[in-house]
């Protein structure tokens, strides 16, 4: 949801600012703009489109300087337009905003400084922010800004700069995060590290309600209130290498074979074979803890939510606490009834997620304990959760989440297998099988890349269909969702994620020669009613491929083409189901041409509601 960068030191600004641009382009990409401060005046590009078009745009025109700031954006306020990207002004041209979030009272704000003889130009949210430091600037542009936040209702994360208080950006945080990098002499401003990995590794964090004065010399930070706040400078441990493509075509393709590595690097140090016991002491919940709870609740909100519904599978299968699972989205809206009996777990590969970070305040507020299961070392939700357990897949470039799906699902089955070890609820030979079985995985995903190629032409055949049925029952039911998902978000074919028992309650109907159904039937306890339900399919003409058991002969003559999968215990066969949908969904998006690894209109973190 619009990603931020600012620079002040002695590098030529405009390559920092647009290099960065393009690591933050996945948080949004409908348009784009910079801001290169003089002594005496700001200079402005802006474009509607992508960061390449900015470059175009910037090809024709020199800015030079050492200090400015930019932006890409996901529109939530005021069309895509080359009027509505920031970086945004004030009547004088003085002061110049970049923004990510929501502001919620713009519009009685707007009101209020058009009133007072303030003229917009633009249909943002963000433009009142400007307005609100020209209103309020004396001398000092950390001042302004300071007064000017305390009129602000909603979300944001924003950077500020004058030529009227030359030398100095401004930031300040509620809501979406914000970080500092520090080098020698030069400081950056982010929305995420991404940007800042070639240049520095010494970062600082906002917290909400903070705000920081940087100049070339230093920095400060202080409150909304202005006092001034001790900040620890932290150590990025991820590298520059992480971000790039590596020869492949696409992030996503990349990302889709990251994965043995992901779920290899989730599991690592996590088991004792000496104790033969899970050790994940960086829980922050004790065994003694975590023995006494009899629910838990699981929070997420897209692919997270999908990875949760598997998770609920295994937590209840191995552990034997029951487990409910509920969009965040819907959480904090409903009355959702919690005790403290009850373990929270919130699932974000970004950590950022506005309704998943909101839920979990919630949760903290009923005093309920909680644990994050998250890809981002220092985002917001590992930050404020009472326990984190990192899932070690590297930055997720791609809009679409894949390897940080398997790393999730990884990071649940441990967590499951944990609670069931402090529970006693697993003998210690079952235990070890079962961890023996989540190390084979890696291997078993690699057999399937290895087969990448045939799924490649399955994508050839069927790429011209409109709609997709995605079915699945037990655990591949989730895998049907997510499936589908994929599909829709890269390629823009409808498909729809159900699980195959509630066919025949409507969706059935669907089914003719135009509607193929991609049936996940792994050889597991509903492997017979899933073939009840591949037969009705067939009964009624409609088209069925097949993810199934590479040992399983029936299947061949039963459905129109199979996708085949090794075996592996039947409560982990998601791990291997969902591999070949990514693949099918990314390479039937290729042969359409759409533009993988940033579709239209999503934003690879939802920083706001
Ligand atoms: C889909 C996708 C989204 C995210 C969702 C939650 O491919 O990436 O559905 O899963 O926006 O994001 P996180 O996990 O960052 O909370």
């Amino acid at each position: 949801m619009c990603g931020i960068i600012g620079y002040i030191g002695s590098q030529k600004v405009l390559p920092v600012l647009i290099e960065g641009l393009k690591k933050l382009e996945y948080r949004g990409y409908d348009s784009a703009g910079i801001a290169v401060a003089g002594r005496r005046h700001v200079r402005l590009c802006r474009v509607k489109g992508k960061i390449s078009d900015l470059e175009k745009k910037l090809n024709q025109e020199s800015l030079d300087g050492n200090y400015g700031l930019g932006h890409t954006r996901w529109a939530t306020h005021g069309r895509p337009s080359e009027e509505n990207a920031h970086p945004h002004q004030d009547c004088t041209g003085s002061f110049v905003v970049v923004h990510n979030g929501i502001i919620e009272n713009y519009l009685s704000l707007k009101k209020e400084l058009i009133n007072e003889g303030h003229a917009f130009q633009t249909e943002t949210d963000t433009e009142v922010i400007a307005h609100l430091v020209e209103k309020y600037f004396e001398e000092n542009l950390g001042e302004a800004v300071q007064r000017a936040i305390q009129d602000l209702k909603g979300a944001f994360s924003l950077a500020v700069l004058s030529p009227l208080d030359w030398g100095k950006i401004v930031i300040a945080k509620m809501g979406p995060p914000a970080v500092v990098g520090i080098n020698e002499g030069e400081y950056f401003i982010s929305s995420d590290i991404n940007p800042l990995l070639s240049h520095t590794r010494n970062i600082v964090f906002l917290e909400d309600q903070e705000m920081a004065v940087v100049t070339k010399e230093g920095f400060q930070f202080f409150d909304f209130e202005g006092k001034a706040v001790e900040k620890k400078v932290e150590q990025l441990s991820w590298t520059p290498l992480m971000i790039e493509k590596r020869g492949f075509k696409h992030f996503m393709l990349k990302e889709i074979y990251e994965q043995p590595q992901v779920v290899r690097d989730t599991i690592s140090g996590r088991f004792s074979l000496e104790s033969k016991k899970l050790c994940l002491d960086e829980l922050g919940l004790s065994p003694q803890k975590l023995k006494h709870f009899s629910r838990v609740v699981i929070l997420a909100c897209g692919t997270s939510y999908h990875a949760g519904l598997v998770g609920k599978y295994f937590i209840e299968s191995l552990s034997g606490i029951p487990t409910d699972i509920e969009y965040a989205s819907e959480y904090r809206y409903r009355d959702f009834i919690l005790d403290r009996n009850s373990l929270v777990l919130v699932i974000s590969q970004s950590g950022e997620t506005a309704d998943t970070l909101a839920a979990l305040r919630e949760i903290k507020k009923q005093k309920c304990a909680s644990l994050a299961v998250t890809n981002v070392p220092k985002s917001s939700i590992a930050r404020e959760a009472q326990g984190v357990l990192l899932t070690h897949a590297g930055p997720e470039i791609g809009v679409a989440a894949t390897k940080t799906f398997s790393a999730q699902l990884t990071a649940l089955a441990l967590t499951a297998l944990y609670l069931a070890q402090v529970k006693g609820k697993l003998k210690e030979k079952d235990l070890l099988t079962f961890f023996q079985q989540l190390q084979r995985i890696p291997h078993l995903m690699e057999s399937i890349l290895g087969k990448a190629k045939s799924i490649q032409e399955l994508a050839q055949r069927y790429h011209a269909y409109s709609h997709f049925l995605y079915l699945g029952r037990w655990v591949s039911f989730p895998v049907a969702l997510e499936g589908a998902l994929k599909l829709k978000e890269i390629s823009y074919i409808h498909a729809e994620g159900y699980p195959s028992g509630e066919m025949k309650h409507g969706p059935i109907a669907l089914i003719d020669e135009k509607m193929p159904s991609m049936v996940i039937i792994p050889r597991d306890r509903v492997y017979e009613k899933m073939m009840s339900n591949i037969s009705e399919i067939k009964t009624r003409v409609g088209c069925v491929l097949a993810v199934a058991s590479e040992d399983d002969r029936e299947i061949l003559s039963n459905v129109d083409e199979v996708i085949p999968v090794p075996s592996v215990h039947p409560l982990f066969t998601p791990f291997l189901t969902t591999l070949p949908l990514q693949l099918f969904a990314y390479y039937i998006a290729a042969i359409r041409g759409v533009d993988i690894d940033q579709p239209r209109n999503l934003a690879k973190s939802v920083t706001v509601e």
